[in-house]
């Protein structure tokens, strides 16, 4: 960020380069036109080995990850974890975005490890150096129905993003892997597959709402932290929906129109699971159900779509 610029200024500067971005294919994965125009930096990208990397396949719980992770490695002090919005304390590796907007690159070079950064890269697409330097990777995944869903209200919403058009096309693109960062089932059987040989915590969204504090510990641990009792309860209801909600650090209202248009549907906009039961017709849930296993069939991920 150009210095002294918040967001709401670099947005405004950008102007009229801001615009709902077409996808172009970077290895055959779907990604905004700007990050595969800048693609050879952020492929070129390497990480310290202390460097810490959340992925996510979209809207899968990046955010409250992000903000879990950050409480705990600032002891659940909140107010330390409000010195700057998520987008600067946990850069996103590979977005880029019309100048003077700040790239995660750009963010990442003016920060000295360790650093937690974010990807929603499909794992073939990490930048070898987080393997080759064995950092720790956090992965959560969201059960596909409710995952698309909140996918839509967000492509309605952030208007860099392509245009999600209609509920019925927009099942078939999900489930063409026509969407940005490329298809959810791809994304989640490749980080499973790898999550032992490559010493991955392969989380689920439902698990950390059934039981966020066990969530909350399995992440520490992975972490080799070791909080108090009261700091750990403490992190878990900072991290609540409801919290982070009216966290203006957290909610991404710190990206304003006509960016995130939050008038169309908030950033934090419901927070639950089995939300996708109010937008699948019967017809299109078992259409849905009938790809999914085609596409699934090998995997056996222990995905739930309620709890
Ligand atoms: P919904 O659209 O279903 O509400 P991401 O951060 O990967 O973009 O994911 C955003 C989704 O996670 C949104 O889902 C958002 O509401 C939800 N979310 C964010 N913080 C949350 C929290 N603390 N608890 C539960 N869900 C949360």
């Amino acid at each position: 960020m150009e210095k002294g610029l918040t967001y709401s200024e670099a947005i405004e500067k950008a102007g009229n380069k801001l615009c709902r971005f077409p996808l172009k294919s970077v290895r055959g994965v779907p990604l905004m036109e700007p990050i595969a125009q800048e693609w050879d930096s952020v492929w070129a990208f390497c990480p310290d080995p202390s460097d810490l990397l959340i992925a996510t396949y979209p809207k899968a719980g990046t955010t409250w990850t992000q903000e879990i992770v950050d409480l705990l490695l600032h002891n659940g002090d909140a107010e330390a974890c409000k010195r700057a919005p998520t987008a600067v304390r946990i850069p996103f590796l590979e977005i880029c975005s019309p100048p003077p907007i700040p790239s995660g690159l750009d963010l990442l070079n003016t920060m000295s490890p360790p650093r937690v950064i974010k990807t929603h890269l499909p794992i073939q697409l990490v930048p070898e150096g987080f393997w080759e330097n064995k950092c720790k990777v956090i992965y959560v995944a969201r059960n596909a129905k409710d995952n698309m869903v909140s996918y839509y209200h967000f492509d309605r919403m952030n208007m860099t993003q392509p245009e999600p058009g209609p509920w019925e096309g927009y099942i078939h693109k999900f489930m063409k892997g026509e969407l940005g960062w490329g298809s959810w089932y791809d994304h989640v059987k490749g980080y499973w597959e790898e999550r032992e040989r490559r010493n991955i915590l392969y989380l689920f969204y439902e698990d950390m709402k059934e039981n966020p504090r066990r969530e909350v510990e399995r992440i520490m641990q992975y972490l080799d932290l070791s909080l108090s009792d009261d700091v750990i309860e403490c992190i878990v209801e900072l991290t609540s929906f409801k919290v982070m909600k009216d966290n203006p650090m957290a909610n991404y209202t710190f990206i304003p129109k006509p960016v995130f248009d939050h008038s169309i549907s908030p950033f934090m906009r419901k927070g639950e699971v089995g939300d996708w039961v109010n937008y699948f017709s019967s017809a299109q849930s078992q259409l849905f159900d009938e790809d999914y296993e085609r596409q699934m069939k090998t995997a056996n991920i222990p995905f739930r779509t309620k709890i």
